[in-house]
């Protein structure tokens, strides 16, 4: 089960470098599924690849997982190939796309989908011509939840046991969570950093 291989990270200016949420989230998820019983293989979705930085951490550690890597930049496709190298190749397809659009929700299954989508409070101009291939990356919109929005949305219509993405103590999540209440949340972590709290949601639907 245990296979903890290297993987490189490719520093590409378009693509959001791994930070100090994905290190959280990378952690988080490594203790999530340690704890799963692996009495098969797992299918996990990973939305928003960036370097691959996360998915390659647990492909590394896991043998028994398959990870689908989707994000909407073709410079993050092709940093996340590069992430998985040779050795996760048969563990792994990525496709570039929009959230889980070029999915097909009612073949598409997987124990865990996630996200650690753009969440960082912009004006709206930003959210939606952003200046660089790199803001685009990071840039949430007025109250740092569009994209998040447009994730959860999206998610209703697929089957999953669990499914996470991660927000910031400086967004309204209460309001988020009351606008979807066809899902149920649970706060998962938490950690300090700066001058916020980055927070990590599971979901399921109910
Ligand atoms: C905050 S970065 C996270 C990157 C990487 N997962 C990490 O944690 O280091 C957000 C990633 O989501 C991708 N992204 C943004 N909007 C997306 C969308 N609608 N569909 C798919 N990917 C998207 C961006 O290109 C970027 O790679």
């Amino acid at each position: 089960m245990n296979s903890k291989k290297p993987f490189k990270i490719l520093k590409e200016s378009e693509v959001y470098p791994p930070s100090e949420d994905s290190w959280f989230f990378a952690d988080v998820l490594l203790e999530e599924v340690r704890g799963l019983s692996f009495s098969k293989v797992y299918f996990i979705c990973e939305i928003g690849t960036g370097t691959g930085y996360i998915s390659a951490k647990l492909l590394s550690h896991f043998a028994d997982i398959r990870i689908l890597g989707i994000d909407l930049s073709w410079s993050a496709v092709k940093s996340t190939r590069e992430c998985f190298g040779k050795y996760a190749a048969s563990r792994s397809d990525l496709i570039c796309g929009n959230l889980l659009c070029p999915l097909n929700s009612r073949k598409a299954v997987f124990d865990i989908i996630f996200f650690n989508p753009p969440y960082v409070r912009t004006d709206i101009h930003e959210y939606k011509s952003p200046s660089t291939e790199l803001v685009r990356t990071w840039a949430g919109g007025p109250d740092g939840t569009f994209m998040i929005r447009d994730f959860l949305t999206k998610l209703l219509e697929f089957r999953f046991e669990i499914a996470y993405f991660l927000s910031s103590s400086l967004n309204d999540n209460d309001k988020l969570i009351a606008d979807f209440p066809l899902l149920d949340f649970d706060l998962i972590a938490e950690r300090h950093v700066a001058d916020e709290t980055l927070i990590i949601y599971g979901i399921h639907s109910k």
